[in-house]
């Protein structure tokens, strides 16, 4: 059996320049990230980026809800990939990062087609009982991943996705001897979702680890 890949930072910049360019504006939410310090963490990397851009591409979806948009950068990555009558719903907690998200939204001329709602977002997901979606991408704060997973699949119809970011969590979930909350947190998810016989998944080695479901 061929050895798995270790993606090293010269891999991973190789990948960069053989993949899809960024768009101006992606690019500059990461050049604003990075000045945030530590909290830039928090954006998705560009391979996922370009992996939310091919799945609506090729699954021809168009409506698409976001849990957890900080700056900006996954809601304008999935925003420049749905069609003219597509439409994007993100949801987030945190008014000053929604301005620079909306900002951005606006300088790609993209903010008709993105509806950021503020606040918590199990509040926003207990009124959407009537929406439906065809996506739903769930990045945000972790210890609600079951609930988020819950509700959106009340969102969604058969063939409909849930991509859910962070499942590897930096590698720790696969160590069995780190038993920080956190990391039992994404384990136990893990195992729920494995387990549904609702979805069909896999984890995909992107960014911080994504898993994808396709609803049965
Ligand atoms: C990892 S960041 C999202 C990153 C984003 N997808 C990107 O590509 O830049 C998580 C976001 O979830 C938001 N968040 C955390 N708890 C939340 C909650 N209970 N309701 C809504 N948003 C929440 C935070 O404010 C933060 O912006």
């Amino acid at each position: 059996m061929a050895k798995n890949l270790e993606i090293t930072e010269k891999l991973e910049k190789y990948i960069k320049n053989f993949s899809l360019k960024l768009n101006p504006i992606q690019q500059e939410i990461i050049d604003y990230n990075n000045t945030l310090g530590d909290v830039k963490r928090m954006q998705v990397a560009t391979s996922q980026c370009h992996f939310l851009h091919l799945i609506i591409k090729t699954s021809n979806i168009k409506r698409v809800l976001e849990i957890g948009t900080f700056t900006g950068l996954s809601a304008l990555s999935i925003a420049l990939a749905l069609p003219d009558d597509g439409k994007l719903v993100a949801l987030d907690k945190d008014e000053e990062t929604n301005k620079v998200a909306l900002d951005f939204f606006k300088k790609a001329n993209l903010n008709n087609k993105i509806q950021t709602i503020v606040k918590p977002a199990l509040d926003s997901l207990d009124e959407f009982k009537n929406s439906k979606f065809d996506m739903v991408f769930i990045d945000a704060d972790k210890m609600n991943y079951k609930e988020y997973y819950e509700r959106s699949l009340k969102l969604l119809d058969k063939g409909g996705l849930i991509i859910v970011d962070n499942v590897l969590w930096h590698g720790e979930v696969a160590d069995e001897d780190n038993l920080d909350k956190y990391t039992i947190n994404i384990r136990d998810f893990n195992t729920y979702v494995a387990n549904d016989k609702r979805v069909e998944q896999i984890i995909i080695p992107l960014g911080d680890g994504m898993t994808v479901c396709r609803v049965l």
